[in-house]
């Protein structure tokens, strides 16, 4: 059986076809957490506090997701924005990376 480790909160709908999301970094960014973290993950690429929001997503139409940790853990969070498991990396940064080539 798979152990939860965290609660996902959308905060806001997300319009994803007005615009794409710029890719912050093209990996994983690693970040330990502990119970009772709450943290916001950057969903329009612009932040200059990746993975997380700096609220430079104000006037996009993106909105932060909310995270909230609830055991100590490292956690790999994507860095491209353009995952199918936000806030969590799956490896789609792969493709993107390919496809920039
Ligand atoms: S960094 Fe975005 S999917 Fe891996």
């Amino acid at each position: 059986m798979m152990q939860q480790h965290c609660n996902v909160l959308y905060t806001q709908e997300q319009d994803m076809s007005m615009e794409e999301p710029k890719i912050a970094v093209p990996h994983s960014i690693k970040v330990q957490v502990k119970p009772g973290d709450i943290l916001l993950w950057c969903t329009c690429g612009r932040s200059d506090t990746q993975p997380f929001c700096d609220n430079s997503h104000i006037g996009t139409g993106f909105s932060p997701i909310e995270y909230h940790a609830t055991e100590e853990r490292i956690v790999s969070f994507c860095g491209c924005k353009h995952s199918h498991n936000k806030p969590f990396c799956d490896g789609s940064h792969k493709t993107l990376e390919a496809s920039n080539k």
